[in-house]
């Protein structure tokens, strides 16, 4: 059975053929799937695309930080990928005197370039399939057991292959659980900023424009990673270090592109659910999605309300208000977009297909009626969890006093070593370290104030603490009216020892249980914790554990019934190639979007002054002048911002290549369309599009408008 498995792995992904949908794993392509690109325009060898001896295009590609792609561009380890992906590098090197998010920063010489502590890239070295073994280490694991082991088995299988190397390993789970890949890589940790526009340019737009078609977003940034002078992966950054050699390099074209040009995309996409069942778009779009777009609209509302007050405050919430901001739009969108198509009813049908196929095979029997009862179970319960997580714990104080139950818990157990305190002591000194750089306590006590009240106004009351509300009764008043929350906010705030640095470093160098039992943001943050944990975690605990068994067995089956059809695994921050064309598209009846977006539309948009929609004066200049230079695009003649191709991606392609037919590249994948935000679940064939910047604007901003002559001659330009 488990031969079986492997084997039908390959055999569906060499089956992989239809075009535009699908996250290819790289050493995955098969003779259909590669005849299929020719076919659309592709003009590299499959060798070329991948190999794992010899040098190929995947060589360029990293893994950017904790979740983005970058490519490699020069031969001295020059970096591309979004704005939106350096943005907390920007923001941290940033201050009121250097201000990089508000004026962009260029190095002229690689001196000037910034060190980014925290940030690393990582080089994928191998990919081997280890399914038999990790099934072997599962057999004897109970089916709703597996969600609580799985991961340790898996990180145990990487810490032991990495032993003793200089490699990073994971193991992957592909196909809910009935696959497991390991990738290798090698992670470099000196990774120094090169450049940046100004926010007005590489976010222009905005909220406003997330996720949308037509765009006119600069999104990009420029970085370099370093390795040691004997040319081994650096753990740190040493000024000795010297630019990274790579294997591979992407050439840059300005050929400029047509609509139906092939395209094709390399990167890290995070996370698809493809198999979702019709019970879990159900709780998706009816709970779990509406309820944490209203909390972080009430929380974004709190952040934007100080931020647009103190420049200070800008660049101190910047990166997290974005990060907040991007999936409250998204999850917004992707409810709106799964009921507008009606996803639901897709999946029911796709879901009786599926039980008329297991009708004669008792392994599948109930299936569908074992998953709608444990979401049935679960359901009652859900949206007190979202309201915790999104809400309560949605205060960054909040957040920081929850963590700080696990150095209760150590400190309070007599039985706990001198060790186990000191390291429960430390973490705790790490995150406040943390917390309190990011801490804005004037957005962040509103914030507290309107959550604990929607907390209040939303959940079931049978969920709520209600010891908690009733003392918020009789210590501040009627718990229907704002004033309420607000003079308790301001107790908290005024009162912890959380926020006042004194108190904080006199507790933490010689912490007692009793202060900490006592402090008024702990107490609440415990509230709420512990009255889910009690109460509710269980249920949770037994709801994702018994959709595991079931979704891993529908996959099973899946996997069973269309063999020998196009299959690919969900996206699951392993490295795929998806490949499509430049194309324009029909949002809605009577309208057509033009595959490209250029200056014009940036000066049709343009506020003066505006949040969202300022620019440069020395972009308005440019403009004026019509001072493209090079990167004109004769058939516009203007300055190509950004074009849409088909390709399917996810959350995490952010930066990666766009590369023509000869693997040049051509632009960044930057953003999806909001007309097919459904895509996590279902990719639509027809309305889904990536937004990618292209290139030569990359290159007009690096040269016209920062003047880094330097950058543009690092790079390998193909202009005929
Ligand atoms: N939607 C983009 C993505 O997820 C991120 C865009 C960031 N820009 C913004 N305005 N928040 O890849």
């Amino acid at each position: 059975m488990k031969k079986l498995i492997t084997v039908l792995f390959i055999t569906i992904c060499f089956l992989s053929s239809k075009a535009d949908e699908g996250m290819f794993l790289v050493h995955l392509i098969g003779e259909k799937t590669y005849s299929d690109m020719v076919k659309r325009g592709l003009k590299l060898s499959k060798e070329q695309l991948y190999s794992m001896n010899k040098n190929s295009i995947k060589d360029a590609i990293v893994l950017f930080g904790g979740g983005c792609t970058a490519e490699v561009v020069s031969k001295e380890g020059l970096l591309f990928t979004n704005h939106h992906c350096g943005y907390d590098n920007i923001a941290s090197a940033s201050s009121l005197e250097h201000n990089y998010l508000r004026d962009g920063f260029w190095a002229k010489s690689k001196q000037e370039e910034i060190a980014c502590p925290g940030l690393s890239v990582q080089f994928l070295v191998k990919i081997e399939d280890v399914t038999e073994k990790v099934l072997e280490k599962l057999k004897d694991v109970k089916p709703n057991e597996i969600t609580s082991k799985l991961p340790g088995i898996l990180m145990e299988m990487s810490a032991k292959a990495s032993e003793g190397t200089e490699f990073d390993v994971r193991v992957s789970s592909f196909f809910k659980g009935n696959q497991f890949l390991q990738f290798t890589y090698q992670r470099y940790k000196d990774v120094r900023l090169v450049g940046t526009p100004p926010e007005s340019i590489g976010k222009f737009g905005g909220d406003t424009d997330n996720w949308e078609w037509p765009r006119h977003t600069g999104d990009f940034s420029i970085f370099r990673v370093y390795m040691s002078a004997d040319g081994k992966a650096s753990t740190e950054y040493k000024s000795t270090n010297v630019p990274y050699q790579p294997k591979h390099f992407l050439p840059v074209s300005i050929k400029g592109l047509n609509d139906g040009d092939y395209a094709m995309i390399y990167g890290y996409p995070g996370s698809t659910n493809r198999y979702e069942t019709s019970y879990g778009i159900k709780l998706k779009t009816e709970i779990d999605n509406p309820s944490l777009v209203n909390l972080r609209d009430a929380r974004l509302k709190c952040m934007l309300a100080e931020m647009v007050k103190d420049p200070a405050v800008k660049i101190k919430l910047a990166s997290s208000y974005a990060g907040i901001a991007n999936y409250w739009k998204f999850f917004d969108g992707e409810t709106k977009q799964l009921l507008k198509h009606n996803v639901m009813a897709q999946k029911q049908k796709e879901e009786a297909a599926f039980e008329t196929w297991a009708k004669t095979k008792p392994d599948y029997d109930n299936l569908f009626s074992n998953i709608k009862s444990a979401y049935d179970t679960w359901t009652p319960f859900a949206k007190g969890r979202v309201y915790l997580n999104e809400g309560i714990l949605g205060s960054p104080l909040m957040a920081f006093a929850a963590s700080l139950k696990t150095l209760d818990a150590s400190l309070s157990n007599t039985t706990a070593s001198a060790e186990d305190k000191n390291k429960a002591i430390a973490n705790a000194k790490s995150s406040y370290d943390r917390f309190i750089k990011g801490e804005n306590i004037a957005s962040d006590k509103n914030i507290l104030a309107i959550v604990t009240k929607m907390f209040h106004n939303d959940v079931n009351p049978a969920q709520q603490p209600t010891e908690f509300y009733t003392q918020l009764n009789a210590s501040y008043g009627d718990l229907e009216k704002d004033e309420t929350y607000q003079k308790f906010a301001k107790d908290v705030f005024e009162n912890t020892m959380l926020l006042n640095a004194d108190k904080w470093n006199a507790f933490i160098s010689n912490p007692d249980v009793a202060s900490l039992q006592k402090d008024l943001a702990y107490k609440t943050a415990l509230a709420f914790v512990t009255n889910f944990n009690n109460n509710y975690s269980k249920f949770y605990t037994e709801f994702v554990a018994n959709n595991y068994a079931l979704n891993n067995k529908y996959l099973k089956g899946v996997l069973e019934m269309k063999k020998g059809s196009t299959l690919y695994p969900d996206a699951n921050q392993t490295m795929r190639i998806s490949y499509g064309n430049v194309k324009s598209y029909s949002p809605k009846d009577g309208v057509k979007f033009k595959e490209v977006c250029t200056l014009k539309g940036v000066m049709e948009k343009y506020i003066l002054g505006n949040y969202e929609f300022d620019a440069p004066t020395k972009l308005i200049e440019l403009i004026n002048a019509k001072d493209y230079g090079q990167y004109i695009d004769k058939k516009a003649n203007d300055v190509v911002v950004t074009f849409i191709t088909t390709n399917d991606i996810t959350g995490g392609n952010s930066g990666s290549p766009v590369l023509n037919a000869k693997g040049e590249l051509i632009g960044l994948a930057f953003d999806g369309n909001y007309e097919a935000l459904s895509h996590k679940i279902a990719f639509d064939g027809d309305l889904n599009r990536t937004i990618c910047l292209d290139v030569r604007y990359l290159l007009f901003v690096v040269d016209k408008l920062g003047g880094a002559k330097n950058l543009i001659d690092e790079l390998l330009l193909v202009k005929n």
